[in-house]
C-alpha cells in the first residue's frame, strides 16, 4: 500500500527548516523562495496543504483557509508573534497555530537592551557623524546623551521578553517598573525586582519604556500621541515588540518637538516602509527588524517551528501550541 505524505507549504527558505529531513514526513509543495511569497503564488500552493510553515510576512486569514481546505491542520509560525495569522478563525477550523517562544527571548532582549543604550547615548547620529567624515575632534558638547545607569525602566508586556529585558538592568542599577494585563506574583516581582504600575503612572516616571507586548486589538496604537505626551522630555521609547502597537507619526512629532528625548525602533507600522518623518529623526535608531537574529537562535527557530509542524501532522501534541 502507497501512503502518501501529508502536503505541506514552507513560504521562505528559512535557517534550521530543512527541506531533506522535512522531505521524508512531508510533501514539500515547491521549493521555498528566497524572498517573502507573494500572496497569489501562496494562494496557488495551499489547496490541499495539510500544513504551511510561515513567516510574519504571510497573512493567514480565512481566505487562504478556504483556499487550502479542509485538509490544512497546522500553521507553524517561524517566530513568536502570530498577529500574521487569525488563530481564533484557525480554532473554529480545528487547525493549529504554533509559535517560536521562548529560544528568541534572549536574542530579542540583548537587542531591546541594545536599542535602549543606542538611543539614550546617540550611538546612531554619532556614528553617522563620523562615517560622514565630519568628526573633527573632540567636543565637549558633542552627541550628550541621558544616563542609563541608575534610571527607571518601564516595561510594557512583562512576559518572556519583558522580563530578561528586567534581569539585564540589574547590572546597570536600574528600578524596574512594569505594566502588564496581569500582576506578576510576588515571588516572580521579587526576583525581577519589578514594581507593578498602571500605564499612566509608569509612562509618566521612566526614563526607558521598552514594548514587549504582543500585538492585538487592545495594544494596536497602544503609544499614540496622548500617551507618547505623558511621557518625561528626557524618556526613551524602546520598541521591539511590533510597529502596530506605536504611532509612528506621532512618535516622529513627539521627537521632533522634543516631547520626547530619543526612540531605539526595530519594528513598524507596514514593514518594510518606515514613516519618513521618523527617517528624518536623528535622535530615532532605526533598526531593520532584527530582534531574534542570531545565527544560532534563527537555527533553532527553524528547529522548533518544524518540529511543531511535524508533531501535528502526526498527530500529536506540537511542543508549542497557541491554539
Ligand atoms: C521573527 C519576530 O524573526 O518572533 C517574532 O515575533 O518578530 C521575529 O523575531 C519574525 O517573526 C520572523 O517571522
Amino acid at each position: 500500500m502507497v501512503v502518501s505524505l501529508p502536503k505541506v507549504v514552507v513560504t521562505r527558505r528559512l535557517p534550521g527548516v530543512s527541506l531533506p529531513s522535512l522531505a521524508k514526513l512531508a510533501a514539500v509543495a515547491a521549493p521555498p523562495p528566497d524572498s517573502p511569497m507573494p500572496r497569489d503564488e501562496l494562494l496557488r500552493q495551499v489547496p490541499g496543504a495539510a500544513g504551511i510553515l510561515c513567516t510574519l510576512a504571510d497573512r493567514i486569514d480565512s481566505s487562504l483557509m478556504d483556499a487550502a481546505g479542509p485538509g490544512l491542520k497546522a500553521v507553524s509560525n517561524y517566530g513568536v508573534g502570530v498577529n500574521n495569522i487569525d488563530v481564533a478563525e484557525a480554532g473554529r477550523r480545528a487547525i493549529r497555530v504554533c509559535n517560536t517562544p521562548d529560544v528568541l527571548t534572549q536574542a530579542t532582549s540583548d537587542l531591546g537592551f541594545a536599542l535602549l543604550l543606542a538611543a539614550a547615548r546617540r550611538l546612531s547620529e554619532a556614528e553617522r557623524v563620523l562615517r560622514a567624515g565630519k568628526f573633527t575632534g573632540w567636543e565637549p558638547w558633542g552627541f550628550l546623551g541621558v544616563p542609563v545607569y541608575g534610571g527607571t525602566l518601564g516595561i510594557v508586556g512583562m512576559g518572556k521578553i519583558g522580563s530578561a529585558i528586567a534581569a539585564r538592568a540589574t547590572g546597570f542599577g536600574m528600578r524596574v517598573l512594569y505594566h502588564n494585563r496581569r500582576p506578576l506574583s510576588p515571588d516572580r516581582e521579587r526576583a525581577l525586582r519589578a514594581e507593578y504600575r498602571g500605564l499612566d503612572d509608569l509612562l509618566a516616571v521612566s526614563d526607558f519604556v521598552v514594548l514587549c507586548v504582543p500585538l492585538t486589538p487592545e495594544t494596536r496604537r497602544l503609544m499614540n500621541a496622548e500617551r507618547l505626551g505623558r511621557m518625561k522630555p528626557t524618556a526613551v521609547l524602546v520598541n521591539v515588540s511590533r510597529g502596530e502597537v506605536v504611532d509612528e507619526g506621532a512618535l516622529a512629532k513627539a521627537l521632533s518637538e522634543g516631547r520626547i528625548f530619543a526612540a531605539g525602533i526595530d519594528v513598524y507600522e507596514k514593514e518594510p516602509a518606515v514613516h519618513p518623518d521618523l527617517m528624518a529623526a536623528p535622535k530615532a535608531v532605526l533598526l531593520p527588524h532584527v530582534g531574534s537574529a542570531t545565527g544560532e537562535t534563527r537555527e533553532r527557530m527553524g528547529r522548533l517551528a518544524t518540529e511543531n509542524l511535524l508533531a501535528v501532522l502526526a498527530g500529536t501534541e506540537p511542543p508549542c501550541a497557541v491554539n
